[in-house]
C-alpha cells in the first residue's frame, strides 16, 4: 500500500470550504461536482495536522512570532528543492500571494503606469493592476502546436513603456513550467526596459515529472536585483486557509520600498497556525509532494487519454506544472455560454469558466485535477455524456 492515501475521499461540505460551500452562489447550483478553486481535496499531510494540533493545545492564542525554524525551514527547502540560496533578510511575510502582488503594484508603480501581464492568466493579476488604477498591458502567449510560448517581440516593446511585469511562473491557467531560456529571454528584456519583474512563484512546487522549475532569482545576479519572488507553502501542501506567504526580495532598494508599503498598511506577522503549518511542510514535505505530484500526473494521464478517446473535440494542453488542467472547447463548436450551462446544468460540473482569465480564454475551462481519481473519472463520465 502507498504511504499516502490520495485515494481517500474526504466531505468538505460545511468545512466552511469556499470550493464547496459558496457553489450556489458561483454556480447558481450547490450540487456541481466542484473543480474550480485552486486547493485540493487531499488531505493536507499528518506531519502539518499534528504540528498545528501540537500548537493548538497550548492553552494561549496571543501575539507570536516567527521562529528561526520557521525561516530556516523556507530557506532549506528552497535550496533542497529549488537550488536557490537566500537568506533570512530577504524574507517578507505576507497573509497570502494576492495581497503581495497588491502591494507590489502600489511600492513599485504609480498611477497611469504600466504593468504587463501574460494572459489567459490568473484574474487577481488584473484586479491588482485596475484597482490601484495602473494601466494593463496584454503580453498575449501564442499557441503553437497547441502548446503555449510567449511572445518576445510583443513583450520587448510592452516593456519600453512598463515598471512592471506580473509573471506566473509556473503559469495559472495554461500549466507550462517555464523553460531556463525562456525565463533568461523575460529577464534580459527586463534588464533592457528598467522592467521589474514579480515573480508567483505560489505553483512552484507543483511540478509534474520531468520538468523542473527555476526560481526566476536564480538565473543570475542581474535577474535577482529586478525581481521580487512571491512562493507560499499553500498550495504545496493545501493549507490555503491559513494565508501564510513569503516574498524574497534581494535587492535592498525593492525590500525596502515593498516593506514601507507593509508598514504603511500595518502587515507585519500572520497568525502561529500558518507558521508552525509552513515549518512542518517545509521540514517534512519532500516525499509527500513527490508523491502527490506522481498522482496527479496519473490523474493527467487519466483525462488526457478518456479525452482522446471518448472526447477528441476536447483538447487537453499539455501539462507541465500545476493540477489545473487548462481544457480546448472550440472544436466542440459551441459558445462560451453554451459550453457553461452544459458543464452547470447538464453535466453539473463546477469548473472555472476560460474567458475570466482574460483575452486568450475565450472557448477554454480550467478544471482541478487534485482530487482522488474516482472523482476524475466521475467528471469524465459526466462530460462525455454531456458532449458526446
Ligand atoms: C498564480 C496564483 N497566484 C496566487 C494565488 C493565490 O494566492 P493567495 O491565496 O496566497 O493570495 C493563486 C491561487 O490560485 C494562484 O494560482
Amino acid at each position: 500500500m502507498d504511504l499516502y492515501d490520495f485515494d481517500k475521499i474526504i466531505t468538505r461540505e460545511n468545512s466552511d470550504s469556499v470550493k464547496y460551500d459558496l457553489r450556489q452562489e458561483y454556480f447558481g447550483n450547490a450540487d456541481v461536482l466542484p473543480m474550480w478553486v485552486a486547493d485540493m481535496d487531499f488531505e493536507t499531510p499528518a506531519f502539518i495536522r499534528k504540528a498545528v494540533v501540537e500548537r493548538a493545545n497550548h492553552p494561549i492564542y496571543g501575539y507570536s512570532i516567527m521562529s528561526e525554524e520557521y525561516f530556516q525551514a523556507i530557506i532549506n527547502w528552497t535550496k533542497t528543492r529549488h537550488q536557490w540560496d537566500i537568506r533570512k533578510e530577504w524574507i517578507s511575510f505576507t497573509p497570502g500571494i494576492v495581497p503581495a502582488i497588491n502591494f507590489s503594484v502600489l511600492s513599485y508603480t504609480n498611477k497611469g503606469e504600466g504593468v504587463i501581464v501574460q494572459p489567459p492568466v490568473y484574474f487577481p493579476f488584473f484586479e491588482a493592476i485596475k484597482s490601484n488604477g495602473r494601466r494593463q498591458l496584454d503580453n498575449q502567449l501564442l499557441i503553437h502546436d497547441g502548446q503555449y510560448h510567449i511572445d518576445f517581440n510583443d513583450l520587448e516593446e510592452k516593456a519600453k513603456t512598463s515598471k512592471l511585469l506580473l509573471l506566473s511562473h509556473p503559469h495559472n491557467p495554461v500549466s507550462r513550467c517555464w523553460t531556463k531560456e525562456e525565463l533568461t529571454t523575460i529577464g534580459d528584456i527586463c534588464l533592457r526596459n528598467n522592467v521589474i519583474i514579480i515573480s508567483d512563484e505560489i505553483h512552484n512546487d507543483l511540478i509534474l515529472p520531468g520538468f523542473k522549475h527555476y526560481p526566476m532569482a536564480s538565473l543570475s545576479e542581474e535577474i535577482a536585483d529586478i525581481t521580487v519572488t512571491c512562493i507560499a507553502p499553500s498550495k504545496t501542501f493545501n493549507i490555503a486557509g491559513l494565508a501564510t506567504s513569503s516574498i524574497i526580495i534581494s535587492n535592498d532598494d525593492l525590500r525596502s520600498r515593498f516593506q514601507k508599503t507593509l508598514q504603511q498598511l500595518h502587515i507585519f506577522r500572520g497568525n502561529f497556525f500558518g507558521y508552525v503549518a509552513s515549518t512542518a511542510g517545509y521540514r517534512h514535505g519532500g516525499p509527500w509532494v513527490d508523491a502527490l505530484m506522481k498522482y496527479v500526473q496519473e490523474n493527467f494521464d487519466y483525462l488526457a487519454d478518456f479525452l482522446q478517446k471518448e472526447l477528441p473535440a476536447i483538447k487537453l494542453t499539455p501539462p507541465e506544472a500545476t493540477y489545473l488542467a487548462w481544457l480546448d472547447f472550440r472544436e466542440t463548436g459551441l459558445s462560451d455560454k453554451q459550453v457553461k450551462d452544459k458543464l452547470i446544468l447538464d453535466a453539473k460540473l463546477g469548473f472555472s469558466h476560460g474567458p475570466v482569465f482574460g483575452e486568450g480564454g475565450q472557448g477554454f475551462q480550467r478544471m482541478n485535477l487534485a482530487a482522488p481519481r474516482i472523482l476524475i473519472e466521475k467528471a469524465c463520465q459526466r462530460m462525455k455524456k454531456t458532449f458526446n
